[in-house]
C-alpha cells in the first residue's frame, strides 16, 4: 500500500473523514517543513509499556491497525522507552536503538509508520529516531507499545501539533495497536471492533479507590519471538477456528472489565483477565499453521498460580501476551506471598513488580537518554 495523496490532494477513503479534514487543514494552512524543523530542533518523549487485562487480538485489514475488539490495560510504572526525534540529513528515516542502527525489521516498520504520519501531517525530509528502553525487545513485554507511544508524543512536540491525548492515542495506534493505551496513565481502555480510525482511541478507565493493584512480570525468556504479533494476528484472523468466537465474546469481557474496575471487584477482574487471555491463546493454537508462544516454564507458572489460589484463595491471576512471559495481577498486600510461591515452584526466575504508571509524556532535552 502506498500513501500518496490523490491528484486533487484528497486523502484515500481508508483514512476516514476526520483525518481527511485534518490533512486538508494542515496541507492548506501550515505545512510542517519549515527550515526550523529541518535543522537543530529535537523532541524527546518517554512512554511506559502496558499489559492488557482484557486482550485484543486481530485487526482489520489495511494499514490502520484498528483492533478487532476493545481491550483494557494497565500502564506499568518505570518500564518503558525514551525516544528523541530530530531531522535526518540522510535520504531515509533513520532508527538508532541503544546506540546501534536498528535492524531491518524495526527500521522498515518505523519507516512505514513515519510515512503514515507524513500523510496526516505533511512534512518534508526525513526523521532520525533515537530510542533507548529497559523493555526487552519483541518478547511479549510490550516494547512496541512503549516505543510507538513515545514516538507519537515526540512527533507532537517536534511539529508543535498540540494534539489532545485522544488524538495522540490515535497516532500511536497507527504504529502498534496497543501503543494507543500507553498514552494514558494507570488503567486504560481502547475501543476496537467494526469502527473507523477516529473511533479506535484509548481512554482512562475509572478504577475504584479500594483497588490497589500491581503486576508481577515473571520473565521466562527475553529472546525475540519467532513470529511478530502483527503476522500472527493476520494468520489467526484468516484461519483460526475460534476467531469468530473470540470476537463475539470479547464485548462482554470488555464491558464486565470496566464494571469490575468501577466496583473495585478484584475477583471478577482477575477472572475476566484469565478468561480473555486463554481465549486469545485458543485462537492462536487453532490457527493454520498453529501459533505457540508458550514454553514449559509458562505452564509451570500458570500451575503455580492455580496452586497458590488453592492455598490462599483468589489472590492472583495470570496473563500472557505474544511471548512466553507470565504477568501476574495481584493486590499490593499479596505481593510477597505471590513472589514466594512463584520462586518456590519455578526456582531461578526474574520477577519484576510494577505499579500503575504514568502516561506518555515529553521530556526535556537534558533528560536525554540518561533517565
Ligand atoms: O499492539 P500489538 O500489535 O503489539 O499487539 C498486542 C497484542 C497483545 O499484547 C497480545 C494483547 C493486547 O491487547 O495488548
Amino acid at each position: 500500500m502506498t500513501y500518496h495523496l490523490g491528484i486533487d490532494g484528497a486523502v484515500p477513503e481508508w483514512l476516514g473523514i476526520g483525518l481527511q479534514n485534518r490533512v486538508h487543514r494542515f496541507d492548506s494552512g501550515r505545512h510542517l517543513h519549515s527550515k526550523k524543523f529541518m535543522t537543530t530542533r529535537t523532541a524527546t518523549a518517554y512512554a511506559n509499556a502496558n499489559i492488557a487485562l482484557v486482550k485484543y487480538w486481530g485487526k482489520h485489514d489495511g494499514p490502520l491497525n484498528i483492533p478487532a475488539v476493545s481491550s483494557i490495560s494497565m500502564t506499568l510504572d518505570g518500564f518503558g522507552c525514551l525516544v528523541t526525534i530530530s531531522s535526518s540529513t540522510s535520504s531515509n528515516h533513520e532508527l538508532i536503538i541503544e546506540d546501534k542502527i536498528g535492524d531491518l525489521r524495526a527500521s522498515t516498520r518505523l519507516h512505514a509508520y513515519l510515512e503514515q504520519v507524513r500523510m496526516l501531517f505533511p512534512f518534508n525530509g526525513f526523521l532520525r529516531v533515537v530510542s533507548s528502553s529497559n523493555v526487552p525487545y519483541a518478547s511479549g513485554l510490550a516494547s512496541s507499545a512503549a516505543f510507538f507511544a513515545a514516538i507519537a508524543v515526540a512527533i507532537n512536540d517536534f511539529f508543535s501539533l498540540k494534539l489532545s491525548e485522544k488524538n495522540l492515542s490515535l497516532l500511536a495506534r497507527l504504529g502498534s495497536g496497543s501503543a494507543a493505551r500507553s498514552i494514558f496513565r494507570g488503567f486504560v481502555g481502547l475501543y476496537g471492533g467494526a469502527i473507523n480510525h477516529d473511533e479506535a482511541f484509548a481512554f482512562p478507565v475509572e478504577s475504584n479507590a479500594s483497588l490497589d493493584l500491581c503486576m508481577i512480570a515473571a520473565v521466562v525468556s527475553t529472546k525475540e519471538k519467532s513470529i511478530s504479533s502483527r503476522d500472527a494476528m493476520h494468520v489467526c484472523t484468516k484461519t483460526s477456528a475460534f476467531f469468530k468466537e473470540f470476537i463475539a465474546t470479547s464485548k462482554k469481557d470488555f464491558h464486565d472489565g470496566i464494571i469490575a474496575f468501577s466496583r473495585g471487584d478484584f475477583l471478577s477482574l482477575g477472572t475476566i483477565m484469565e478468561h480473555s487471555t486463554l481465549k486469545m491463546f485458543a485462537v492462536m493454537w487453532s490457527a493454520m499453521p498453529a501459533i505457540n508462544y508458550w514454553q514449559p516454564a509458562t505452564v509451570l507458572l500458570i500451575n503455580a498460580i492455580y496452586e497458590l489460589r488453592k492455598m490462599h484463595g483468589p489472590i492472583a491471576f495470570f496473563t500472557m501476551d505474544a511471548g512466553p512471559n507470565v504477568k501476574i495481577l495481584c493486590e499490593r498486600s499479596s505481593i510477597d506471598t505471590v513472589k514466594e510461591a512463584l520462586l518456590s515452584t519455578c526456582g531461578a526466575l526474574t520477577l519484576h513488580t510494577f505499579f500503575p504508571g504514568a502516561g506518555a509524556h515529553r521530556r526535556e532535552a537534558k533528560d536525554l537518554h540518561n533517565a
